[in-house]
């Protein structure tokens, strides 16, 4: 399959990944974001109401566009887009997964954290990725590197990011934004502290310059 057309890099300078344990959460969490400036979210499908949870911020708050995060296999990639993702992201690439994903005709970032894996990325015809984990696979050092042999390699980074860490990956000129779940962690969605989380988001919007 091809892959599908639309920039997932260049939605939100941070990408928000999240990972709701009670669904009851996930509207006002997503309705956060977007109080605090940012308009897209990975929910990451590690949890028994990630669908749920998508399905519901793609009904009731159509502001922010939802994509499905930890997708890791084919069957995951569709069950995703069929509640409502736009885009997807996963941890790393297999063959099967990256047929999996561009077969369901959605903008995606898939995993990589090797140059033969940036390279079978490239073949598919998708230019745009994630690099995980970030910090423990060489950081912005990293892929700075990688920006003279592969300059259509554009990149996600996430995995160990944040607030202080984020702009020396966003000053790359191969990374369109970075992610990660500093804007909303386990202990402030736990809380329902959703004033914290619109500060949190704010205070990423203003990375974007
Ligand atoms: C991911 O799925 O991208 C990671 O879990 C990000 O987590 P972190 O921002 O807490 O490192």
């Amino acid at each position: 399959p091809e892959p599908a057309a639309g920039s997932v890099l260049s939605l939100v300078p941070v990408l928000p990944v999240v990972v709701i344990d009670e669904l009851a959460a996930a509207v006002p969490l997503a309705r956060a974001l977007v109080a605090g400036g940012l308009s897209a979210i990975e929910l990451t499908l590690r949890t028994p109401v990630a669908l749920d949870a998508i399905r519901a911020i793609t009904t009731e708050v159509p502001e922010i566009t939802v994509g499905a995060g930890t997708v890791v296999t084919p069957a995951q990639a569709a069950a995703a887009v069929g509640a409502g993702a736009a885009f997807l992201v996963s941890p790393g690439c297999t063959p099967a997964l990256l047929d999996g994903i561009l077969a369901t005709g959605v903008p995606a970032l898939p995993g990589t954290s090797t140059v033969s894996e940036v390279l079978t990325v490239l073949e598919a015809g998708l230019t745009e990725m994630k690099f995980f984990p970030a910090a423990a696979s060489g950081g912005a050092p990293y892929l700075r590197a990688l920006a003279g042999p592969l300059p259509q390699a554009r990149f996600c980074p996430t995995g160990g990011i944040t607030q202080e860490s984020a702009p020396s990956y966003l000053g790359l000129p191969n990374v369109g934004c970075v992610g990660g779940t500093w804007l909303a962690p386990a202990d402030v969605i736990a809380a329902g502290d959703w004033d914290e989380v619109a500060r949190r988001a704010a205070a990423a919007v203003s990375l974007g310059g």
